[in-house]
C-alpha cells in the first residue's frame, strides 16, 4: 500500500450511468465544506493522457485491437498517477477519479475478453500498490445506458460503437468486481434520481472518512 492520508475515491460504471455528474456534485460539495480536493477523469488528466484519450475515443471502432487499447489506457494512467495522483495524495489532498483500474478490468478484461487475471497483472504493473480507498460502482443495464448516451448532445464516442454484447460483458465485469471487493466497492443504483444518489454518496463518504 502507498502511504497517504487523504482519501482516493473512484467512480465506475458502464456507459450512460451518470457517474460524471456525481463526481462533479461531490467535488463541489467537498470544496464548499473546506476540503482540499481535486478531480480527474480517465483516460486523461495530463497533457499526454488527454492526447491518448483523443486517440482512444475518436476514430473508427476497430482502430485499436483489445491489447493496444488496454496498453494505451495504462500508459495514460501511469502518467496521471505519477504527475498528479500520488503527489496530491502525499500532500494530503483528496483525489476523486472518474474511472480507474476497474474500468480496464470491465472493458478490456470482460468486454474484450482479455481476462480478469491478465488485466489485474497489467493494472498492478501500472499502478503498483496504489488502490482506491473507496469505489462507487454505478449499476445500469447496457441497453438503458446506451439509450441514454444516444441522447447526449456531444454525440457518441468510439466505445459506444461496440455492440450490445460487449456492453453486457462490461456490466458483468463490474458486477464481478463488486463481488470480489466488498470492502472497497459500493453499488449505486443508477436509476435513482440525481439528488438521491448524491446524498447517498455524500453520506457514505461522511461515514467512511469521518467528516
Ligand atoms: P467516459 O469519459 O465517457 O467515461 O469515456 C471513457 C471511455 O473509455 C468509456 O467508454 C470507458 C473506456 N475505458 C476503457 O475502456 N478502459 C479504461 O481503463 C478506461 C479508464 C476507460
Amino acid at each position: 500500500m502507498i502511504k497517504h492520508k487523504a482519501p482516493f475515491i473512484t467512480f465506475e460504471g458502464g456507459e450512460g450511468s451518470g457517474k460524471t455528474t456525481q463526481v462533479d456534485i461531490l467535488y463541489h460539495k467537498l470544496l464548499q465544506g473546506g476540503i482540499d480536493v481535486v478531480s480527474y477523469r480517465e483516460p486523461g488528466g495530463t497533457r499526454g493522457a488527454e492526447e491518448i484519450r483523443h486517440l482512444l475515443m475518436e476514430g473508427e471502432r476497430d482502430r485499436w485491437n483489445p491489447k493496444s487499447e488496454a496498453l494505451l489506457m495504462s500508459a495514460a494512467r501511469a502518467d496521471l498517477i505519477d504527475r498528479h495522483i500520488i503527489p496530491r495524495l502525499e500532500a494530503d489532498t483528496w483525489v476523486l477519479c472518474d474511472r480507474f483500474t476497474d474500468s480496464t478490468i470491465a472493458y478490456q478484461g470482460f468486454g474484450h475478453e482479455l481476462g480478469y487475471e491478465h488485466i489485474q497483472e497489467l493494472n498492478h504493473f501500472t499502478v503498483g500498490e496504489l488502490e482506491p480507498d473507496l469505489t462507487f460502482i454505478f449499476q445500469i443495464s447496457a441497453e438503458l445506458g446506451l439509450e441514454r448516451t444516444a441522447l447526449r448532445k456531444a454525440g457518441i464516442h468510439r466505445f459506444e460503437h461496440y455492440d450490445i454484447m460487449f456492453h453486457r460483458r462490461v456490466a458483468e465485469g463490474f458486477e464481478e468486481i463488486l463481488k470480489k471487493n466488498p470492502n472497497r466497492c459500493v453499488a449505486i443504483n443508477a436509476l435513482l434520481d440525481i439528488e438521491m444518489i448524491s446524498e447517498f454518496i455524500y453520506n457514505k463518504i461522511c461515514q467512511r472518512f469521518s467528516i
